[in-house]
Formats: structure tokens, C-alpha cells, sequence
């Protein structure tokens, strides 16, 4: 059983390994390793594979396989989705909001998780449970940059991940807060570029973003 706080512990070192979390949608398995590879090259080892495809867990199973990448699950919503997620070997969870048997079914399972929460009301919620890392999500569409800012003012002992509309343009803005850990983002992984299995290019868009300063 692991503790919400020692969870927090965990997410927090994890969000520190890379300004960045790759937020990766992906159909095919054959796709798994080349693009984890050029993630990872790129400078981004955190890799967060959502189970919104057929083959999501057979895709965190070959991805996990890379060497120095540490890649979660993303998109649990049920604790059905937990329990998938640990079998194949997700190192971390990400929820875009939180439900009481969620957080207990990761709890339960020693999947440290970083748990989504839009307002004030659900960051104090999870703080109180002793969630003092959470995903900030959709950050844009919720405000983005001000809104953190301004929950980081009364909130300051939470810290965040602030996923959903994050580009290139505005990831820095979002670094620049002291309550930001590093932000989450598809743009690294364009579908395109996967279609085409464009990996070089993914490499590059990994190395931008790698350098961006938490
Ligand atoms: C998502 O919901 O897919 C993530 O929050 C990523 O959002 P993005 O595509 O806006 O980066």
C-alpha cells in the first residue's frame, strides 16, 4: 500500500527527470520502440502512453523494454484501468481527474499517480488526501498560465504538471511558475510524424523541448 504521500514523492522526482511529458497517443505496437527510442534520445526519458487505443498496454509493455526511459500510463479512469496498467509494467499513472476508486485502486497497487484537477476545490480535495503533486488539466482551456499562477498563490504547497493545449509557444510561460514541475503535451509526437514514422523528426522536436527550463 502505498501512501499518497510517498506517491507525491515519486511523481514529483519523476516530473523532474524532463521538462517535459510526452503524451502519447499511439495505434500501432510496431511504433512502440522507434518513436520511445526517439523520445528518449531526444532528451525526453518520461513517456506517458494513454489507454485510449486497442493496443495501449502492449505498447507501455514493448516501450518499457528501452533503456532509460521511464514510461507510465495515462488516461486511467477506473480501477480496471489501474490494475491493466501495473500487468504491463506502467512506472507511473496519470488520470485527467480524480475519483475516491481511482486514488484507492493506485493506492492499493503502488502505482504512484499523478491526478488531474482543474479547480481550486479539487487541488484541496487531493492535498488534503495527501496529494501534493497533481496534473493541472485542461490547463489552456482552464485559464492556463493565470489560472495556475493564481492557484499557486493560496495553494503554494501543491505543485503540477499542466496538461491539454501545451505547445511550444506557451510551454515556457508554464515552467516559468514556481509551482510548475514540468508540463505535458502531444506536440512531440505529432500523428503525422508517427504515420510516417518520421522518428528523426520527433528526435528534433524532443531536443526542443528538452531544453526548455523547468
Ligand atoms: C490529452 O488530453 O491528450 C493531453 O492532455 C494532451 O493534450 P494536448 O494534445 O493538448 O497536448
Amino acid at each position: 500500500m502505498m501512501t499518497p504521500e510517498k506517491m507525491s514523492e515519486t511523481t514529483k522526482e519523476i516530473c523532474g527527470l524532463a521538462p517535459v511529458i510526452p503524451v502519447l497517443v499511439i495505434n500501432e505496437v510496431a511504433h512502440a520502440k522507434p518513436l520511445g527510442q526517439a523520445l528518449i534520445s531526444g532528451g525526453l526519458p518520461v513517456l506517458e502512453v494513454t489507454l485510449r487505443t486497442p493496443n495501449a498496454l502492449e505498447i507501455i509493455r514493448e516501450m518499457s523494454e528501452l533503456e532509460g526511459g521511464v514510461v507510465g500510463a495515462g488516461t486511467l479512469l477506473t480501477p480496471h484501468d489501474v490494475e491493466r496498467a501495473c500487468e504491463a509494467g506502467a512506472k507511473f499513472g496519470v488520470s485527467p481527474g480524480a475519483t475516491e476508486t481511482l486514488l484507492s485502486a493506485c493506492e492499493e497497487a503502488d502505482l504512484p499517480l499523478l491526478p488531474g484537477a482543474a479547480t481550486s476545490s479539487e487541488v484541496m480535495r487531493l492535498y488534503e488526501r495527501g496529494y501534493s503533486a497533481q496534473k493541472f488539466f485542461p490547463a489552456e482551456a482552464n485559464g492556463g498560465v493565470a489560472a495556475l499562477k493564481a492557484i499557486g498563490s493560496p495553494l503554494n504547497q501543491v505543485s503540477f504538471c499542466p496538461t491539454g493545449g501545451i505547445s511550444p509557444q506557451n510551454a515556457q510561460d508554464y515552467l516559468a511558475l514556481s509551482n510548475t514541475l514540468c508540463v505535458g503535451g502531444s506536440w512531440v509526437a505529432p500523428q503525422d510524424m508517427l504515420e510516417r514514422k518520421d522518428w528523426q523528426s520527433i528526435t528534433e522536436l524532443a531536443q526542443a523541448a528538452s531544453i526548455l527550463s523547468a
